[in-house]
């Protein structure tokens, strides 16, 4: 294993504890604390798991410092101008990069696998119209254990194949029939003569009324913003995914966990908060006040797409995202837009602000996706399902590998308590 010559020593009560150390292939050095209790018989403290790596992978890299993202080694500019969503998605699941014949085998399996089952149709119309439409994936994904017996059983790596590709095939299907729902549109169903981006487009903006063409130039961005956010490490709801894994869980109930923990604002709901707050703000002489608002103690608000636990310098998805927004506005003509106008302007003097500078606090992926998104036509509600729908391999990906990992264990943190000590129970009449 990774294991090396060093070891970091632990000292406390005039006793010292030697602690194996790991290098990994890129990034810092880890300190092996796991026979720690046994040992030394006290706990490390560490909420948030600001310095705590909770399982080796060979997926995906970050270095924040220096806003490298690569997967399986190939750096993520080079996947997003070179490469497409459903290469990325092979890269992820399987380490190599495809051979043509792998890459068409791999599509072909991906795209016979886009329909739902036809029963699952009732299940979206038990749902409220307005419901969010993260809260109805959470609900159908999770029910997915229902329909799909036959690939629920994780200890048979076939079965555990065919879920992965089942989930990367069904979530648009599974996002976009949210949305139709939402809008009181009907269904539409995949149409597998489309790639994947252009096929998610149609199921999301055709009606069966009419004919419609999907544009090439979106497709192709929607594609990019699907490869960005194909994974990004051991980030809230990845580490979801694997604790709900590692108690031996289906895979479609671990997705389902996995939504749940990216709908929330810090996370995956940045991106529908980031343009509801560029809205809100509405004009580029308000910016100041929500600058101000940002830095003030006193007040919670943040600004929404800025900042990153990892990213210190910029966010690498960014980069291209912002690149894919100007392209898309472009297309669309809508340069002007006041919503574009105050991101640049919000974006330009944030950026000048010596808090941010100090904090290092950059516009990170979502402050650009929902531009894109908006300007494609979708809500902001579904901007969140759509970064759902993109990071499903990779929650999938880190799920194989951590189930195929004969060291798995349950996940079972512990804790610094600082509660009552043990007391004798008060008869009501007593208290
Ligand atoms: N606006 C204003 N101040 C901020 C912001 C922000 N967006 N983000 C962090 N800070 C301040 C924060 O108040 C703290 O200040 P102090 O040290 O004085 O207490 C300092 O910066 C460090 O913040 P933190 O909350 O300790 O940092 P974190 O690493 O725990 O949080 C974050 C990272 C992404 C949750 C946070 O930056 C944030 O809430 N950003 C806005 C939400 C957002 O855009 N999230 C999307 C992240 S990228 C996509 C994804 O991963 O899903």
């Amino acid at each position: 294993m990774t294991e090396t010559a060093k070891t970091a020593t632990l000292s406390f009560d005039g006793k010292s504890f030697e602690l194996p150390m790991h290098s990994p292939t890129a990034g810092p050095d880890v300190i092996d604390i796991r026979k720690l209790y046994a040992d030394a018989g006290v706990f490390t403290y560490d909420p948030g798991f600001t310095s705590t790596a909770s399982c080796d992978s060979t997926i995906t890299y970050i270095d924040g410092g220096a806003g490298v993202l690569l997967h399986r080694g190939y750096p993520i500019d080079q996947l997003a101008a070179k490469s497409h969503y459903l290469e990325v998605c092979y890269l992820l699941l399987y380490g190599e990069l495809p051979t043509a014949a792998q890459l068409e085998d791999f599509e072909l399996r991906v795209t016979r696998h886009t329909m739902i089952h036809e029963q699952m149709h009732n299940f979206f119309r038990g749902f409220r119209r307005d419901a969010h439409p993260m809260a109805t994936m959470v609900g159908v994904v999770g029910a997915m254990s229902a329909f799909y017996h036959d690939s629920t059983d994780i200890s048979d790596p076939w079965q555990r194949e065919v879920a992965s590709i089942r989930l990367v095939a069904k979530m648009p299907t599974i996002a976009a029939m949210a949305y139709k729902y939402s809008i009181g549109q009907p269904f539409v169903y995949p149409r597998n003569d489309l790639d994947y981006a252009a096929n998610f487009l149609h199921m999301c903006f055709s009606v069966p009324a009419e004919k419609y063409e999907v544009n090439p130039i979106l497709s192709r961005a929607m594609d990019r913003i699907f490869t960005l956010h194909a994974d990004h490490e051991q980030n809230a709801s990845t580490s979801t995914v694997r604790l709900a894994s590692s108690s031996g869980a289906n895979p479609f109930a671990c997705i389902a966990a996995g939504i749940a923990c990216l709908w929330g604002p810090a996370h995956g709901g940045a991106n529908q908060a980031c343009l509801e707050m560029l809205k809100e703000i509405g004009s580029v002489e308000r910016i100041p006040e929500f600058i101000a608002r940002a830095k003030d103690k006193d007040d919670p608000f943040r600004l929404m797409g800025f900042g990153h636990r990892v990213y210190k310098n910029f966010d690498p998805r960014a980069k291209v995202m912002k690149q894919s927004a100007d392209e898309v506005l472009d297309l669309l003509g809508i340069e002007d837009n006041p919503i574009l106008q105050v991101a640049k302007e919000l974006e330009k003097q944030a950026l000048e602000d010596p808090y941010f500078a100090e904090k290092k606090l950059f516009p990170n992926v979502d402050f650009y996706s929902g531009i894109i998104l908006e300007a494609m036509g979708f809500p902001t509600s579904m901007f969140t399902p759509i970064f759902a729908l993109s990071r499903t391999v990779g929650w999938i990906s880190q799920w194989k590998e951590m189930i195929g990992d004969p060291q798995m264990k349950i996940g079972r943190p512990r804790q610094l308590y600082l509660g009552e000590t043990e007391r004798d129970y008060v008869d009501v009449e007593d208290r």
